[in-house]
């Protein structure tokens, strides 16, 4: 995911979290997960998630780390 650069820091990409928490709940998931770059590890820790493992490099998009969080059932 990504917010367009001069709109950063305004809520959006939380937003856009917390938009896709319902929807997995909605689809009677409990658990989400994403490969994060590391610069956005703080944004994500921030919504809840937790890395997992061993860091990797993407080639031309640089460091990356498997991230997760649960999602709770009755969040919608
Ligand atoms: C990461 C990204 C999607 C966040 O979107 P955003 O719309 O700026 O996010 P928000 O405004 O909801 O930020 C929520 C909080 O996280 C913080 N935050 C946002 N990006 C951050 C980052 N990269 N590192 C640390 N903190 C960050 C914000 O300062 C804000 O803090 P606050 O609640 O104290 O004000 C956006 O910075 C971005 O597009 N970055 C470039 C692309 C990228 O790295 N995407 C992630 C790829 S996995």
């Amino acid at each position: 995911m990504a917010t367009r650069s001069d709109a950063q820091g305004q809520g959006i990409g939380t937003l856009v979290l917390n938009a896709v928490f319902d929807h997995v709940a909605a689809e009677g998931g409990d658990l989400l997960w994403c490969n994060a770059r590391v610069s956005a590890i703080a944004f994500y820790e921030r919504a809840g998630f937790r890395t997992w493992g061993e860091q990797w490099v993407i080639p031309a998009h640089g460091p990356h780390v498997v991230m997760w969080r649960r999602i709770e059932p009755g969040r919608v």
